[in-house]
């Protein structure tokens, strides 16, 4: 990668249990008809758009390949990230459960959209842990959908990150060191008040909610295969609790079997969950503090549903430092190579992951990477913390975005 000083080496592990075919245990967690559902009620959702697929020649050349573009997730229905696809999408289809329960027939996911039933919307709480944008999903669909909504925070959620999520009027409580401990805490403080859990990782004995969240997801993916018309030969995306990765794999390897793109699942080294569970062989829990400056990753333990489906598909893990991921977010603001873009701390992880394995030869070649690739990476958020990405980038966000247009 001659044109372009990127020097953060990362972590790379391939996965040797790759397989071709996509069988019954994946399909239990993340189903064709489950995505094609989310589809079709997304779509009807008010203010949806596809977000764009933006190309990146002149950072393409720099590196080395031959195509790269980014999924642009920065502008998702105002909530700046993916994430609004997949806990509103959850909360409108327990509504749905909750409310038919209560009225004993089956109400439709349009009734919920059209909140035909408000009084009994208003009785039912969802809550969920965060580390911001899943919060914020959570809260803006409750909103959208007229039922209660209380939202826990660890310690070190940035109070940004908090009043985005007030502002759609929940109740936020902070509770925790890490996010596994709020995701413990709203367990079992939803137990003891009856108010449903709307989580975006799995955990014994609460395996639902979570594949409507993750099919919500795939939407994003269903999008990106819709507007290329070439399959990419490697997809990037990062790893949280490995939702997202999850569904973006699971659709590529329903729709282009043992012919689809590589798959890579790129996380922070000080949290790389997933990267350590590959190489154990089975979930493993990530040990330490968890401290990143990709607030949305920084998870120790892996979602067992997106496990089932990492495992057997993915082609190979990687984790990246921090100041690998703020080079990528200077990089894309400064628009030297292409247009100027916004992408925020935990949307920068996957081309973090391409940058790094680019420069060191042997993961480039480990990885088949090379001037025939065409590369897709999910940039799953725009500034949505915006003091932190004024902060590690030095210019305020809509600065970039007034030059990018
Ligand atoms: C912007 C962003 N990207 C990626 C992820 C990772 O998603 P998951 O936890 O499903 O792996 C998150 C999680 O919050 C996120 O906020």
């Amino acid at each position: 990668m001659p044109d372009l000083a990127f020097d953060h080496p990362a972590e790379l592990h391939l996965n040797p249990a790759r397989k071709a075919q996509y069988g019954p245990a994946q399909s239990a967690v993340l189903s064709e008809d489950g995505f094609a559902a989310a589809v079709a009620e997304i779509e009807r959702w008010e203010g949806y758009a596809p977000t764009p697929v933006v190309e990146l020649p002149g950072l393409a050349r720099a590196a080395g390949i031959g195509w790269l573009g980014l999924k642009d997730e920065s502008r998702r229905f105002g909530l700046l990230s993916f994430k609004a696809l997949g806990g509103a999408y959850a909360v409108e289809r327990l509504l749905a459960r909750e409310i038919g329960a209560r009225m004993g027939r089956e109400v439709t996911l349009d009734e919920v959209r059209a909140r035909r039933h408000p009084e009994i919307a208003a009785e039912i709480t969802v809550c969920c842990a965060t580390d911001g944008n899943h919060g914020r999903s959570v809260a803006w669909g409750a909103a959208r959908f007229g039922c209660r909504c209380r939202i826990y925070v660890h310690e070190t959620v940035s109070p940004g990150r908090a009043h985005a999520i007030a502002a759609f009027g929940a109740v936020v409580v902070r509770r925790g060191r890490t996010y596994d401990e709020a995701v413990r805490a709203v367990a079992e403080d939803a137990a003891r008040n009856g108010w449903r859990v709307v989580s975006d990782t799995s955990y014994p004995g609460y395996m639902e909610i979570p594949k409507d969240v993750m099919h919500g997801y795939g939407v994003m993916a269903e999008e990106a295969i819709r507007q290329q018309p070439h399959v990419p030969t490697h997809v990037l995306i990062q790893g949280g609790v490995g939702g997202v990765a999850a569904a973006v794999l699971a659709r590529y390897w329903q729709r282009f079997g043992a012919e689809r793109p590589r798959c890579v699942v790129v996380e922070p080294s000080a949290a790389a969950c997933i990267l350590e569970s590959a190489r154990a062989g089975r979930p493993t829990v990530f040990p330490g503090d968890l401290e990143t400056i990709m607030a949305g990753l920084g998870c120790g333990e892996v979602s067992p549903l997106a496990w089932t489906i990492l495992e057997p598909g993915a082609d190979a893990f990687m984790a990246v430092s921090d100041e690998a991921a703020v080079h990528v977010m200077r990089l894309l603001a400064e628009g030297a190579l292409d247009p100027p873009l916004v992408v925020g701390e935990s949307g920068v992880a996957g081309l973090a992951g391409l940058l790094a394995a680019l420069a060191a030869p042997d993961q480039a070649r480990a990885l088949g990477l090379g001037p025939d690739s065409r590369v897709l990476a999910f940039a799953t958020e725009g500034a949505t913390d915006r003091e932190t990405y004024t902060r590690l980038v030095g210019r305020r966000p809509e600065e970039v975005a007034r030059r990018a247009s």
